[in-house]
């Protein structure tokens, strides 16, 4: 156990920023050691020579497991811990005590360059996924670091940006899925985000910090810089912000130290961070670890490979086209099959131990005759059309054609942002000239945020492969095959334009702001609330099987969550996974709502025919929205209807459950509008009587009218200014003697 009061204030606040680029400072006098941090998310990027934060230099080799934007597509929280363990595993043997991951930043707008590294635009698939990988990293005694908090969702100006939300949209749906990961799943640490909230750093936000994190949600780790976040770092400490990353060359240490000298800033301030600064290391050094664990790869590829069959997503697969017979003449087009695209660039990326190629793997499974066209280039350097032509003649004469697309290395990674949508134009051209000569064709994608896909209705079948990781080749062929029936289902919407996402015209601000202008109709919220078509639901995704949903039933469990139950039946021929979508929606609400929000999920194995209850637990705390006027969550008290759904867009089953909950009293006042002093109970037939002695009219037209009218703003209309005063005055004095109602004089 180190003790603050033997450290110096110089080593004290030594320890408050790292010792190198990956690593926490030591004090050797002291014997407090140095620990090992490395990215993160979805494999152990550990630079052993030069090192940098944005994978510039090489790291050592490591399983790069599915990026987050597959495995939150597999809305399979066990597979997730599974894959979280393996991670631990490896960061553990590499001597990693902290790995800089997960990232539950919701996924505001298609165009974030960084969506790659996110799991979901819905905050309950990114805080159940999240809290299952970190659940999973730490039972193997190494920290996870939950980043970026807050409101970081997108990389344009990504260092000074304030995002600038409200604070109901900032509760319910930015900062849910953190709340959800920290209060399930304990993470060590907390990685504080570059940008701004509301014109305040993340890195220097008390409110965000200590207020929420701490005192709200019961966090008891560390808080760390994202790398280079800090700008003022004593602001910092008074702040929260426990570590700043990496090292500052003793620059900011020096700054600490002056302030607390100038009497700006407590020693205790200083004390209480760097108390977490010791608890982790000592957390660290502490942890229960093999002492040389070694790490079986071959079983963390088969696991890698295992996480991304289950993260594809079956979009559209017409005529039961898939799976593929092995014995089929197969045409494989789209350099992607030679040389896949498996995770995103920037600080994320892992240097692969090995990688599987979907052409291979297609070869491997394949019993028929299997040919290879590139299509085009990935680099744009050779002839378009000789390329497309060999690929057109070799879709001419095969049975099936599977086309892999995707999206460049250039057009997206961490540290810019996409400006479209779009496929490459010279791969939509391939598309067109390739099912006009052979209809069958399977479109396999690789992209890590979502693409228009103007050809959904022209080709037959379409496998979302997104980013799979280093197995992901021998995945897609899992799949194509059907070895592997799909079950991975959309956790962001796959719309038809750019134009209709939600935050369109609010992405990416300017001069230094970005508006969360759509508030809370982020993704599907959003599209569902306009109406619109949209390419793809959200939740979509089709299996090699059908599955049939009976007999909803509510059950209010004795801590007021509810169980919602519902029978599974596999009604098709094969065995597959069902995601149950559980989605609510309160009518007639106080404030502004969504059509539908998701508010649990649970997945089903069944063999063909088989029927399984399956029970999705919606806990209350998700049915409440954040009020403003008193800041805090609220039940409201209403008929909350529960549908079931196999997508936000194919619900199933639906029913009706009234909940108590509870209504927010406001004290009136002369600012209070008529709408509220009429539906007060005491207040309202005050007014009333007043209105109709003062001659003025109460009939429904005449309240719609006053409706929002301040009781107290103008002299006569509605009500005489000393009549307002003494109506709240008879208001307050019936309040405060506790009288039901009173009796009008
Ligand atoms: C990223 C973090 C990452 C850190 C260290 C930053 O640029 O935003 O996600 O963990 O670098 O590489």
């Amino acid at each position: 156990m180190y003790d603050t009061s033997e450290l110096t204030l110089e080593e004290k606040a030594s320890l408050t920023s790292g010792g190198g680029f990956w690593t926490t400072a030591s004090v050797g006098r002291a014997g407090v050691p140095s620990i090992t941090v490395a990215d993160g998310p979805h494999g152990v990027r550990l630079q052993a020579g030069e090192a940098d934060h944005l994978a510039i230099a090489e790291s050592l080799p490591a399983t790069c497991f599915p990026p987050a934007v597959a495995l939150g597509s597999s809305w399979d929280p066990d597979l997730a811990e599974r894959v979280g363990a393996a991670l631990g595993t490896e960061a553990s043997a590499m001597g990693v005590s902290v790995l800089l991951g997960p990232g539950v930043n919701i996924k505001r707008s298609p165009l974030c360059g960084r969506n790659f590294e996110y799991l979901a635009e819905d905050p309950v698939v990114s805080g159940a996924l999240g809290a299952a990988l970190v659940r999973g990293i730490q039972s193997k005694g190494v920290g996870a670091s939950l980043k970026h908090f807050a409101a970081n969702n997108q990389e344009t100006d990504r260092l000074r940006v304030s995002s600038d939300v409200d604070p109901r949209t900032l509760r319910e749906i930015y900062l849910r899925a953190f709340e959800r990961v920290v209060k399930d799943a304990a993470p060590w640490t907390v990685m504080a985000s570059y940008n701004r909230i509301n014109g305040v750093y993340a890195s220097e936000n008390r409110w965000l910090l200590t207020e929420v994190l701490r005192e709200e949600w019961g966090f008891d780790g560390l808080v760390m810089s994202d790398w280079g976040a800090v700008s003022d770092r004593v602001g910092g400490v008074r702040a929260g912000l426990d570590l700043e990353m990496p090292a500052s060359g003793g620059r900011t240490d020096a700054r600490i130290v002056q302030a607390i000298r100038d009497g700006l800033l407590g020693e205790d301030e200083l004390d209480a961070v760097t108390r977490r600064v010791l608890d982790l290391v000592e957390r660290a050094t502490a942890a229960d670890r093999p002492s040389a664990p070694g790490i079986d790869q071959e079983a963390h590829h088969a696991l890698a490979r295992e996480a991304a069959a289950r993260s594809i997503v079956l979009l559209k697969n017409d005529e039961g086209l898939l799976p593929l017979r092995r014995d089929a003449d197969v045409a494989v087009i789209g350099e992607f099959a030679r040389t896949p695209r498996f995770q995103g660039g920037g600080s994320s990326q892992v240097n692969p131990t090995k990688i599987d190629a979907p052409l291979d793997a297609i070869r491997a499974a394949a019993a028929g005759k299997v040919s290879f066209a590139p299509g085009f280039t990935l680099d744009g350097s050779a002839d378009d059309a000789r390329l497309r032509d060999e690929a057109v003649a070799a879709a001419a004469y095969a049975e099936v054609v599977v086309l892999f697309l995707g999206l460049p290395v250039t057009e997206e990674s961490e540290g810019f942002d996409r400006t479209h949508l779009n496929l490459p134009a010279v791969q939509l051209e391939l598309v067109d000239a390739v099912r006009a000569v052979n209809p069958r064709t399977v479109v396999v994608l690789s992209n890590g945020g979502v693409v228009v896909l103007p050809f959904a209705e022209d080709v037959a079948a379409i496998v979302e492969g997104w980013l799979l990781g280093q197995a992901g080749g021998s995945a897609v062929a899992d799949v194509l095959y059907g070895s592997v029936n799909p079950s991975g289902r959309l956790a962001e919407t796959i719309p038809w334009r750019l134009e209709d996402s939600p935050s369109f015209g609010n992405f990416p601000g300017e001069l230094q702001h970005v508006r969360y202008g759509e508030g809370m109709f982020v993704g599907y919220r959003g599209y569902d609330a306009r109406d619109s078509s949209v390419a793809y639901p959200f939740g979509h995704g089709l299996s090699y099987t059908t599955f049939s949903h009976d007999d909803l039933r509510v059950v209010a469990a004795g801590n007021g969550d509810l169980e919602v139950t519902v029978n599974v039946t596999n009604t098709g021929s094969v065995a597959g996974r069902e995601v149950v979508q559980v989605y609510t929606s309160l009518r007639h609400s106080i404030v502004q709502r969504p059509p539908r929000e998701l508010k649990g999920f649970a997945l089903a194995s069944l063999e063909p025919g088989e029927t399984r209850a399956v029970t999705v637990t919606v806990r209350r705390r998700d049915l409440a929205y954040w009020d403003v006027r008193v800041d805090r969550w609220v039940l409201e008290p209403g008929t909350y209807r529960i549908e079931v759904g196999a997508s936000s867009r194919d619900i199933r089953l639906s029913t009706d459950v009234d909940l108590a909950g509870e209504r927010v009293e406001v004290e009136l006042s002369l600012e209070s509008g008529s709408d509220e002093i009429l539906a007060d109970p005491i207040a309202g037939p005050l007014f009333l009587e007043a209105l109709v002695e003062h001659g003025m009219a109460t009939d429904d037209q005449a309240l719609r009218v006053l409706g929002m009218f301040p009781i107290g703003r103008m002299d006569g209309f509605p009500l005489p200014h000393d009549t307002a005063v003494e109506l709240i005055a008879r208001y307050r004095a019936a309040k405060n003697a506790g009288a039901p109602t009173p009796t009008p004089a």
